[in-house]
């Protein structure tokens, strides 16, 4: 399946050591370049990036921490993906902001300025951004191209799907639930076969406040609902936004709108609904700077990381999805219709995406001890769902709004944190990280889950007094193995356990990781056509006394690879199933970043002799009292790399890197 693979060895190059250095390392014979980062100009007449807190427009420069991204080839015309590896469209995700150095002296207090606001909102979203390669050989992006576009957190994207309409999407914004503004926190990406990109709404929950006392304006049932989704409030004190935008001076309801509670007589008149417009995937043409975007409701609404799309000739199309919270769920969508190939060649993108997005069925997974699982159905045709007594499901929107509660009352498996899956791009099987879980305990209580066979790993008395982290601190990489797209049962094992090579291998090092392959918290993941590799990044917090953040690459096996295995705690035994060991020849750290940030998103050209990968939040925890002193932040990346203004003393931005293999050999080999 990967003739030009054949070419050279897989993995032929010589593993990069863990570094703390403030730069991107990768292998001897490869080299990163930056490509485009924060604030840099989009359109036509906007000023370069000054980088010192004074640029301003950020709706027409690149977005700020930039994450999931996705690569679409661009035809002469164009109007479609032709296969090009020479020019292209990048689709990137921007997370959050870095306030510290987003404002010359960072943020204001509340209540904020207006302007502080608008750059933060401004800053969020997705960029698309045409590509192209030069006489060097060399991508660049281009400024001034029509295909260039920010969607922020205020652009108007239209509610899709079971849910639209629906009583609980009705705001004096849109008083008939059809619209909404904004995409919040876009974490991971995913691509269709009809050429759209997929963006995931992650922590929006935290963009919102709620005035003290609104509990006592809203029914029981609706309490419940804020509070599976990290919004509840005591009378005695409100939630706040994380970024105080609801608070800016002026009042408008432009800020005030990110107040979720109720101030009027009816959800038509203010914002109480507003919360209920975030935390779904949301469709974007990426050929087209003026489609309409769409927020798929089908896909239900949690804290998405990547929606990874298996489409095969004459099968319906399935969508598999993490939820990233501690104790959260695997959802798999599958629609109604078929996949029609000729679909893929249409240009009316939005509405093939209503074809397939619009109409189906969600499940969350179900995982058993003996590595088989089953996909429970979220809907009110589940009796467990619509029967359920903890909340009361109004109809099928309702369950897709709030699929975690449809998932608790299905009895799906509680997970340590999904965060990005995808597909092996020939077995079609699905490889999702499971990040880490502090909730995950040997003796739980309260909100703690003892460890099952799907997440078999807690260091709780392990690490005792060494670790600041306890729980699963390492994460893992599971798989799935659906027959069919819309199989309703699965077999699954793990694929890797992160660890420390020197950890305890009974319980911790599960796979025997060494030197040149340990890692922790995997996060991004994603396969590469052109090889079949599967690249792992890494978001972490136990292994950074040692390295920054990474990337790995591995050649994967097979679900079933391995065999049974069990962790022997003591007292508690836990049975898991876990994949063939790695060796030296099948998994190799590719990629060291810069400090104090995480290695995310990655996209490479059809040839495979380009990847782009994205550093997000270099020099994140620079405090702001030290932004007089360069010396005092924790990253001067890429500048120190000679990329945009400053130099050894610049700010840190986010960025994405271009990497290419000197003999101009395709990447991973
Ligand atoms: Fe945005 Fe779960 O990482
Ligand atoms: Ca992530
Ligand atoms: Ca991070
Ligand atoms: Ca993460």
């Amino acid at each position: 399946a990967y003739a030009r693979a054949q070419q050279a060895p897989l993995l032929g190059f010589a593993a990069v050591p863990k570094s703390l250095a403030d730069t991107v390392s990768v292998p001897k014979g490869y080299t990163a370049s930056v490509l485009i980062a924060m604030g840099d100009p989009l359109f036509a007449g906007v000023p370069a990036f000054k980088n010192d807190g004074t640029d301003t427009d950020f709706d027409k420069r690149c977005g700020e921490w930039h994450d999931g991204m996705e690569y679409f080839g661009l035809s002469a015309n164009g109007t479609r993906d032709d296969g090009s590896s020479n020019r292209a469209l990048l689709g990137i995700n921007h997370e959050w902001v870095t306030q510290t150095f987003l404002h010359p002296n960072g943020p204001s207090p509340a209540p904020r300025p207006d302007a502080e606001v608008i750059k933060e909102m401004q800053a969020m979203g997705v960029t698309i951004v045409e590509i192209a390669k030069g006489t060097n050989g060399k991508f660049a992006y281009v400024q001034g191209s029509p295909f260039n576009r920010r969607i922020t957190t205020e652009t108007v994207i239209e509610l899709s799907g079971p849910a639209r309409g629906n009583a609980l999407l009705r705001t004096k914004f849109s008083p008939d639930g059809t619209r909404t503004r904004g995409t919040v926190n876009n974490c991971g990406t995913g691509k269709t076969p009809w050429g759209t990109l997929l963006t995931g709404e992650e922590n929006w929950n935290n963009f919102f406040a709620r005035n003290a006392g609104d509990n006592d304006k809203r029914s029981a049932n609706e309490n419940v609902a804020f509070a599976r989704y990290g919004k509840s409030v005591t009378t005695e004190k409100g939630s706040d936004h994380v970024y105080r935008w609801n608070t800016a001076q002026s009042g408008d309801e432009r800020f005030t709108r990110w107040n979720t509670s109720v101030t009027a007589a009816s959800a038509t008149e203010d914002y109480r609904n507003e919360f209920y417009c975030q935390g779904y995937v949301t469709e974007i043409d990426p050929y087209s700077a003026t489609a309409v975007i769409k927020k798929r409701t089908a896909l239900g609404r949690m804290a998405h990381e990547s929606a990874a799309v298996r489409a095969e000739v004459g099968k319906k199309v399935a969508v598999y999805m993490g939820d990233d919270a501690r104790n959260e769920y695997i959802y798999k969508f599958v629609s109604t219709q078929t996949w029609d190939p000729a679909d893929a060649n249409r240009t009316d993108r939005i509405a093939v995406g209503d074809k397939y997005l619009d109409a189906g069925k969600l499940y969350a997974a179900k995982f058993n001890e003996d590595g088989t699982g089953t996909w429970v159905e979220l809907s009110l045709s589940n009796p467990a769902v619509a029967n359920y007594t903890k909340y009361r499901f109004a109809d099928e929107g309702d369950v897709l709004i709030h699929a975690r509660i449809a998932a608790d009352a299905a009895g799906a498996t509680k997970m340590d944190r999904p965060e990005w899956g995808n597909l092996h791009p020939v077995t079609g099987e699905l490889y999702i990280t499971l990040t880490n879980n502090s909730n995950r305990r040997l003796n739980p209580t309260g909100s703690q889950l003892a460890p099952d066979a799907a997440n078999p790993r807690s260091y709780s008395d392990l690490y005792a007094g060494t670790k600041t982290n306890t729980g699963n601190v390492n994460g893992h990489i599971l798989r799935i193995r659906d027959a069919d797209p819309a199989a309703t049962t699965f077999t699954w094992d793990i694929f890797l356990f992160g660890a420390e090579a020197d950890a305890d291998p009974k319980l911790i090092n599960l796979s025997g990781l060494t030197e040149e392959q340990e890692f922790s918290s995997p996060d991004g993941l994603v396969f590469t056509k052109s090889t079949g590799l599967c690249w792992i990044q890494t978001d972490d917090g136990a292994l950074t006394d040692e390295t920054n953040c990474m990337m790995l690459a591995a050649v994967p096996g097979a679900v079933g690879d391995g065999g049974p295995l069990t962790l022997d705690y003591g007292s508690t035994k836990v049975t898991t199933r876990m994949g063939k060991k790695p060796t030296s020849r099948t998994l190799k750290r590719f990629l060291v970043g810069p400090k104090d940030q995480e290695i995310t998103g990655l996209a490479e050209t059809p040839d495979g002799k380009v990847i782009f990968v994205n550093v997000q939040h270099p020099g994140e925890d620079t405090n702001v009292a030290d932004l007089a002193d360069p010396s005092k932040y924790t990253s001067h990346w890429p500048g120190n790399a000679g990329y945009g203004a400053g130099g050894a003393n610049a700010r840190p931005r986010s960025a994405t890197v271009m990497i290419v293999k000197d003999d101009g050999g395709l990447i991973g080999t």
